[in-house]
């Protein structure tokens, strides 16, 4: 096992389901309106899963596009990390599910739940093992299927999640993942949880009736806590990678509210056409939204080799992070 000095995303893929659902879908569905959901949140559309797919199929296929893009056969991988709060089972974990699917038979696998930072944990999690030669390939994926844990009569969560599923490779070599940093405040737990289906409060037909099995969020603290959130992890990376502000090519910042996205923008100072924006055609993906994103951005050659790249999510725990990546 010898160590390294960097560790970088040598490939990237995602994968988001065919089903559309529009905001004059929703209105149908709920009292809702095209107009307040794009005025307040930047959506227009998400993706939404069918009964038959479940959180692996959605991974299988990011996977498989990272592994082409970055040149791997899956039995080189020596690790596979799955971020998700909506995984196929409790147990076992959509990374065991995973592994087996992709024939890596080489990788441990496992799940851990940071919500919409879950990426971000992920590159940590990766990075340091790379960083320490305990592995040398490791797939992070991000992936969730909010859309069959949100309460569909409920209009205040409903016309904000979507499904999708984002991968990345990590290797050791430059230029590299120049600074990532996740927190959490486990004192801001309910400010967004899913109270059912746990040991805490095992299902029952009481709780289903009072949709405790669905998510409850409290959405206008959670839209205050996660701008200043972001934006104080985001300087902190950006100090450690010892970049200036106005070097960043693009910043991804997590796609839940546009709202959000530019007030970050504003105050990183980073000019409105190098912020990425698809929460207009997603919806909030959790976990998805930045590998997503990064795929997205490196495929229609917004970024290429050699970008340097600024990511930033917050989500329920709350947990949230930031990274500083050169392509
Ligand atoms: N259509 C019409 N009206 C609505 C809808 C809707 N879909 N949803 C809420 N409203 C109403 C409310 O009932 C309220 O009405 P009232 O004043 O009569 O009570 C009014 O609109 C305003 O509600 P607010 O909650 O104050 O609206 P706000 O401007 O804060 O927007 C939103 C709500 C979009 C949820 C916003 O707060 C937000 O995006 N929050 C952040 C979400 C986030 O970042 N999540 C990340 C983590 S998610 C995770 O980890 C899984």
């Amino acid at each position: 096992m010898s160590t390294t000095s960097s560790a970088r995303i040598t490939g990237t893929g995602s994968f988001v389901p065919s089903r559309v659902l529009t905001n004059h879908d929703l209105e149908r569905m709920v009292d809702t309106s095209d107009e307040w959901i794009l005025e307040r949140t930047g959506i227009r559309e998400r993706r939404i899963a069918s009964d038959d797919q479940a959180a692996s199929d959605l991974a299988f296929e990011a996977s498989v596009r990272a592994l082409e893009d970055a040149g791997l056969e899956a039995r080189e991988l020596d690790a596979i990390l799955v971020a998700t709060v909506t995984g196929d089972h409790l147990f076992p974990s959509t990374g065991c599910i995973l592994q087996e699917r992709l024939g890596a038979r080489n990788a441990f696998a496992y799940d851990f739940a940071a919500a919409c930072s879950g990426f971000l944990f992920g590159l940590t999690q990766a990075r340091a093992f790379v960083l320490s030669g305990y592995c040398s390939r490791v797939l992070v994926v991000g992936v969730e299927m909010l859309s069959k844990l949100v309460d569909w009569t409920d209009r205040n969560t409903c016309v904000l999640f979507g499904d999708g599923a984002g991968a990345a490779i990590i290797e050791a070599g430059p230029p590299g993942i120049l600074a990532v940093r996740v927190h959490c405040d486990g004192s801001m737990a309910d400010i967004i949880s899913l109270p059912a289906g746990g040991s805490r409060m095992p299902i029952t037909p009481e709780l289903i009736a009072e949709r405790k099995n669905r998510i409850q969020m409290r959405g206008n603290e959670t839209f205050k806590l996660a701008v200043k959130a972001m934006e104080s992890v985001l300087l902190e990376v950006v100090e450690e990678a010892g970049i200036r502000q106005s070097d960043i090519d693009l910043l991804i910042p997590h796609q839940a509210n546009m709202r959000i996205i530019q007030a970050l923008g504003k105050r990183l100072e980073v000019p409105e056409d190098r912020v990425y924006v698809n929460v207009d055609r997603y919806g909030n993906t959790s976990a998805a939204t930045i590998p997503i994103a990064i795929d997205e951005a490196r495929r229609s050659g917004r970024v290429g080799p050699g970008s340097l790249v600024v990511v930033a999510a917050f989500g329920s725990g709350a947990t949230w992070g930031a990274a500083v990546v050169r392509l």
